[in-house]
């Protein structure tokens, strides 16, 4: 089946509400996956489908647990009495470390768990076999219940790709100590912010990692994180450091006596140590992976050990089609949700390979994915679009070049473009990869939506269908479905409780339920879980053919390269800044990112616009969140389009910022305010060569609705 295109354009007129998107698309031409793929695919027969119906709910997903060693059976596998906090596989005991690493010893001791790759190509790929990882989880889990850890306290990392990383999670896991990883690109007050929310008191970090040939000092970021922590209360003892070369400190910043210590030293009184894995039960907590939302407190989204690694086992294993002796890669970082399901948590389950890369994927150029495919002989892909058309953009034909061979790619964290889709299929697929486009959230463990690889066929755009045993639909606003085909937009929600969701936002259960639950639930004491649809945030559309297409978020977050990025967390660190006396951070379309952040701020009387304070707002955000939240452009402007009420009408500076059209102006309390604005923003980038290119109907929606949360 070709590339070509079904040219179904749709007339009907687009409307656009805070509550329905209407959104006109193109029908994409299917892509059916190759038959050497499904031959050898764990999910060939569509009858597996069968065994995940509304009918099956919720006994079908023990075929999920099934893939783990459990020390003891569940009595019940879904407990809705406490309705939306779900408990899964209650009365059943195991240990996520076990399950990654113990129980893999007795048929492959001597495989590469992990192949970590350095970012100088000087350096020597290394290979930790299971065996290899045994040894050093348990000796790093030592260390860990010598300082007086135990099961239920938090733990935080502040650490790079770098294989301590799994080393470490895997030994918390094993004691039931519940980990907080926060990605090494954020900044050491936003570590210290999810230290102090979590309770931490003992901080791993390492002193510094490769990033795009630089040797970066990450200590430093450790000592900034204590402080912030402090400044909250939460005073962290210990801050364990490992050594990116053994034996030598390759950081500036000097130790903190009595508190820093280097791990390498911690390690040597355990060598050979054993802890024996404690056994958890299923709806304790294995970790918690912070992600951003309205507010401006982060949200430490908590997974349980029974169902989260039961799902991620599952997914990995008919989404990702890991068969024990494939070489995966992804290339996403561990420091997000996506990290830890499928490269730690889902992979080793399994007891597959897992590749991890230090650095970016563009250094030294942009072949250096194809010259550690080949190497490896990786034949299982997974990235972003933001990596995709990065990598389409400085190399396009470097995939060519090396003999490398996929079966299977996937892409996640963002809506990619159908024809970055194709180049993807075609340059680094070589069209001989099956792809899977996954739909899902921090919040959601694992993949929600995504074609079963070697049975549905590829709809470039789209996600696919539903998961096996997920039940989505769309609501609008009123919480009446969206019919499939009909072209309109509306919330993607999940009808059922699945093992992987998430068990509670850690310390505020009365958000996770407003968030989450509180908007299509009619009732509030039912047990019942048909009356607690799961809202997502995500706004899409579904096709006659059930293939959804997620069009982003409706809530105020900016998917930065596929991080999510809270409006208010940005606003608030612009606001530290002394002279600033407002502050609105808008989207703007990038044609690599998705999406970046502009930043508007108007200033307190007596100030006056200058790049002094324009970089004090950047250094504020970069202090504040870390480098990935850097806007690309900060306007300091009179005043503020506002409301009659004084809200800041984000969606007059979005559309500001994308050259498109501000809309109906006139009910605002400053309209005059608009084309001064317009008139600053726009002659300025103009004179940048930020030419804007015309929006997608999709974009545009978003630009027109933004901020009405
Ligand atoms: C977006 C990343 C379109 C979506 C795993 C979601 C996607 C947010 C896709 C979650 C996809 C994720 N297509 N959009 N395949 N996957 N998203 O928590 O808006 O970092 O709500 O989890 O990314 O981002 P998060």
């Amino acid at each position: 089946m070709a590339d070509d295109l079904d040219d179904v354009t749709d007339d009907e007129t687009s409307e656009s509400s805070e509550a329905l998107i209407a959104v006109h698309w193109r029908e994409e031409g299917y892509y059916p996956p190759p038959a050497s793929f499904t031959a050898q695919a764990n999910a060939s027969d569509p009858a597996i489908r069968e065994q995940f119906t509304e009918d099956e709910f919720p006994d079908s997903f023990t075929a999920y647990a099934d893939l783990l060693t459990w020390f003891k059976p569940w009595d019940t596998v879904l407990d809705t009495s406490n309705a939306p906090f779900w408990k899964w596989f209650v009365g059943g005991e195991l240990n996520a470390s076990y399950n990654c690493v113990d129980r893999h010893l007795a048929t492959h001791p001597n495989k590469a768990a992990l192949i970590w790759v350095p970012e100088p190509e000087s350096e020597a790929h290394q290979a930790i076999t299971y065996r290899e990882l045994y040894i050093r989880v348990n000796e790093f889990a030592a260390v860990l219940k010598d300082l007086g850890l135990k099961a239920g306290d938090r733990i935080t990392f502040h650490m790079p790709m770098v294989p301590e990383l799994p080393v470490a999670m895997l030994a918390a896991a094993r004691l039931g100590i519940i980990h907080s990883q926060v990605f090494a690109g954020f900044s050491g007050t936003a570590a210290g912010h999810r230290i102090a929310d979590s309770g931490s008191t003992v901080l791993v970090t390492t002193d510094s990692y490769y990033r795009s040939g630089d040797l970066l000092d990450h200590k430093v970021k450790a000592d900034e994180a204590v402080e912030a922590a402090a400044k909250e209360g939460q005073q962290v003892d210990k801050v364990l450091v490992f050594r990116r070369y053994p034996g030598k400190y390759s950081a500036a910043t000097p130790m903190v006596e009595g508190r820093d210590v280097f791990v390498d030293d911690l390690l040597a009184a355990h060598k050979g140590e054993i802890v024996e894995p404690v056994p958890l039960q299923a709806t304790d907590p294995l970790f918690l992976m912070y992600t951003s939302g309205t507010t401006g407190r982060p949200k430490g989204c908590q997974h349980s050990v029974g169902g989260y690694l039961s799902y991620v086992a599952g997914t990995s294993k008919y989404y990702q089609d890991i068969h024990p002796d494939d070489t995966y890669w992804c290339m996403a970082d561990i420091g997000w949700i996506t990290g830890h399901s499928y490269i730690v948590y889902g992979p080793l389950a399994l007891g597959t390979t897992s590749v991890l890369y230090e650095g970016t994927p563009n250094y030294p150029d942009a072949a250096r994915p194809w010259r550690i495919a080949k190497q490896l002989g990786v034949n299982i892909f997974h990235t972003s679009p933001t990596a995709i058309r990065m990598l389409r953009k400085v190399g396009p034909d470097e995939p060519a070049k090396y003999d490398y061979h996929f079966k299977h790619m996937t892409t996640v964290g963002e809506p990619i473009e159908p024809e970055v889709w194709r180049w993807y299929y075609q340059s680094i697929g070589k069209s001989e990869a099956v792809i899977v486009d996954t739909w899902w959230q921090t919040e959601t463990g694992g993949f929600l939506g995504s074609t079963l690889p070697g049975i549905d066929p590829m709809k470039p755009g789209s996600c696919g269908p539903a998961a096996l045993g997920i039940l989505p639909t769309i609501l609008d606003e009123n919480g009446d479905e969206v019919p499939a085909g009909s072209g309109k937009a509306g919330n993607i929600v999940i009808r059922n409780p699945w093992p992987g969701v998430f068990q509670t936002i850690w310390g505020q259960p009365d958000r996770f339920v407003s968030t989450y639950y509180a908007k299509y639930n009619k009732d509030p004491k039912s047990t019942d879980w048909r009356d607690w649809p799961y809202f997502a945030g995500d706004g899409a559309v579904q096709a006659a053919d059930g293939y959804f297409r997620i069009l982003g978020r409706v809530d105020d977050v900016i998917n930065v390269a596929g991080h999510r990025l809270g409006t208010k967390e940005l606003e608030s660190a612009a606001l530290t800044v002394t002279e600033v006396a407002e502050a609105a951070a808008v989207p703007v379309v990038d044609d690599i990112r998705g999406r970046m952040v502009e930043m508007y701020v108007s200033l307190k009387p007596g100030y006056d616009a200058s790049p002094e304070v324009e970089a004090k707002v950047k250094n504020a955000i970069e202090t504040d969140i870390g480098k990935i939240a850097r806007p690309k452009n900060i306007w300091i402007v009179p005043d503020m389009p506002k409301t009659r009420s004084g809200k800041i009408m984000r969606r007059v500076i979005a559309a500001t910022s994308n050259f498109t059209d501000t809309g109906d102006i006139t009910t605002l309390a400053n309209p005059e305010v608009v084309e001064k604005i317009r008139h600053q923003v726009q002659s300025a980038k103009l004179a940048k060569g930020e030419v804007p290119r015309e929006l997608s109907e999709t974009e545009l929606n978003e630009i027109k609705s933004f901020g009405s949360e």
